[in-house]
């Protein structure tokens, strides 16, 4: 961060040319970001967070219902369930010698991005 670049701005350059050299879609990238001064409130929401709660929670952050439903779907098209946290969802038989937390991953196009997958 410097008092030219916010740090939020350097944040939005990094995946921006990240998505572009994996070959995903432009995404343009706009300067003039202000960084928070101060933490919000800790916490975030959990899988049994009601709608309202959740909305409400994302309106404080600046997110529409559309954004909302954007952000969940599209974060979560990468990574996965691990059986470490929720061990009542994910099994033990996904540990292995390689993957110590156990998991699955929320799709099977994990490593796949773009706009052909869509
Ligand atoms: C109400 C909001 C959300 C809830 C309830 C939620 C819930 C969860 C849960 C239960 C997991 C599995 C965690 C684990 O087993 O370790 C997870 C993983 C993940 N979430 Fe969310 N999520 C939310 C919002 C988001 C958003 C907005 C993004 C990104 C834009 C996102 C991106 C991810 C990613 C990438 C993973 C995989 C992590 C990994 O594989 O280590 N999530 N989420």
């Amino acid at each position: 961060m410097t008092d030219k670049a916010s740090m939020a701005d350097l944040m939005a350059m990094g995946v921006s040319m990240a998505i572009d050299t994996c070959g995903g879609a432009h995404v343009p990238y706009c300067e003039g970001r202000i960084d928070a001064t101060e933490a919000d409130p800790s916490g975030v929401c959990e899988p049994e967070t009601d709608i309202k709660t959740t909305l409400s929670t994302f309106s404080g952050a600046g997110f529409n219902q559309a954004d909302t439903i954007a952000l969940m779907s599209c974060g979560h098209t990468m990574g996965g369930v691990h059986h470490s946290t929720f061990p009542q969802i994910v099994g033990p038989e996904t540990v292995s010698a390689n993957n110590l937390d156990g998991g699955h991953a929320f799709d099977d196009t994990v490593s796949t991005y773009g706009i052909n997958n869509v």
